[in-house]
């Protein structure tokens, strides 16, 4: 049967109808903050590139987190901007991270907290792992990357996830984590981590753009998705609890790949320059941003993903929590 006695335009005569038909929601349960902290007391910075996002110290995030909880969002990701830098700043037991959380703990906030395992934000060079001759040297990174893991759950973090893409670490963290009495501590993997310029302005955020040279031994060639799963499949073998594709919009087909082929959890990165960009058009007036970013998180989710890091999910939140779809 065809037209004229198929007509898809009977299932989207009104709301109601339409709603019924739906097959993707997204709900405030898929959103994870993230969040960037600083030194100092009574701060909260704007991101000069990433309109209405800030750093925080840590008794103004205290007060963020309050917010965010109470938006019903469930989980934040931590990322810290120390005031000195060096390799082995981000596994310091009083550091910025670790003080963030044992703070928002502390407070009685229930929001379940994710932190950044990387050293980019920590190092002086601005790489992701230890520098050696020029070079980041993998297996030299895998040591620090797992203390500051475990001096994250010391803190009394829920989840550590590492972005560095070094080789291994997966595999070396969870074995950390295991044999110093974290072992009900997820990972959630930056898996399908790519080598890519929608992270512009978060380098400008957190300060940890590269000194010299760029990610491209690391992260992952934007051409590849083969390559992409290979990165997942080692990831589960050795251990993640979730993986993630990052960045999202550019990369959905790969997100799309990773949850057919595989049973974990997935999550997605909707990276700073993807919200930087609906920030920009907006603010020209060329694009409804409500409606511009709840089609693009939609569409993270309608690609596979469970769970989808965003910047915007606060303001996501408000209006999924008024009815918005
Ligand atoms: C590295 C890290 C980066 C992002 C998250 N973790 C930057 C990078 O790899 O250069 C980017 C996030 C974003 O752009 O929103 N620790």
């Amino acid at each position: 049967m065809g037209f004229p006695e198929v007509r898809l335009r009977r299932l989207r005569g009104n709301a109601s109808i339409r709603a019924m038909v739906q097959e993707t929601r997204l709900s405030v349960d898929n959103l994870i903050m993230p969040l960037f902290v600083c030194e100092g007391s009574g701060v909260k910075s704007p991101v000069e590139s990433m309109p209405g996002v800030n750093r925080f110290s840590v008794d103004m995030l205290v007060e963020e987190c309050r917010w965010i909880e109470q938006l019903g969002i469930r989980s934040v990701l931590l990322f810290g901007i120390p005031d000195k830098k060096g390799d082995h700043v981000g596994y310091d037991d009083n550091g910025i991270v670790q003080r963030a959380v044992a703070a928002i703990k502390s407070s009685g906030n229930g929001l379940y907290i994710i932190t950044d395992v990387c050293n980019c934000e920590y190092s002086e060079h601005g790489h992701c792992g230890i520098v050696v001759n020029g070079e980041v040297d993998n297996d030299l990174s895998l040591e620090i990357l797992s203390k500051q893991a475990i001096s994250h759950a010391k803190a009394g973090c829920d989840m550590i996830a590492p972005s560095d893409m070094m080789d291994g670490r997966i595999g070396v963290i969870r074995k950390a984590l295991d044999t110093n009495g974290f072992s009900n501590i997820p990972i959630m993997s930056y898996a399908a981590k790519y080598a890519s310029a929608f992270y512009g302005p978060f380098r400008d955020a957190a300060d940890c753009a590269p000194q010299f040279g760029d990610r491209k031994t690391y992260q992952m060639n934007p051409a590849n998705t083969r390559e992409a799963l290979r990165e997942v499949e080692l990831d589960i073998s050795e251990g993640a609890d979730i993986v993630m594709v990052k960045p999202a919009l550019s990369y959905l087909d790969v997100i799309y790949k990773v949850k057919q082929q595989y049973n974990v959890p997935v999550a997605a990165y909707n990276v700073s320059g993807e919200y930087s960009m609906v920030k920009a058009a907006a603010a020209n007036g060329w694009i409804n941003e409500n409606s511009v970013m709840m089609e693009m998180l939609l569409s993270i989710k309608r690609a596979g993903a469970d769970m989808i890091i965003t910047y915007f999910a606060a303001q996501a939140a408000e209006l999924l929590t008024k009815g918005e779809r």
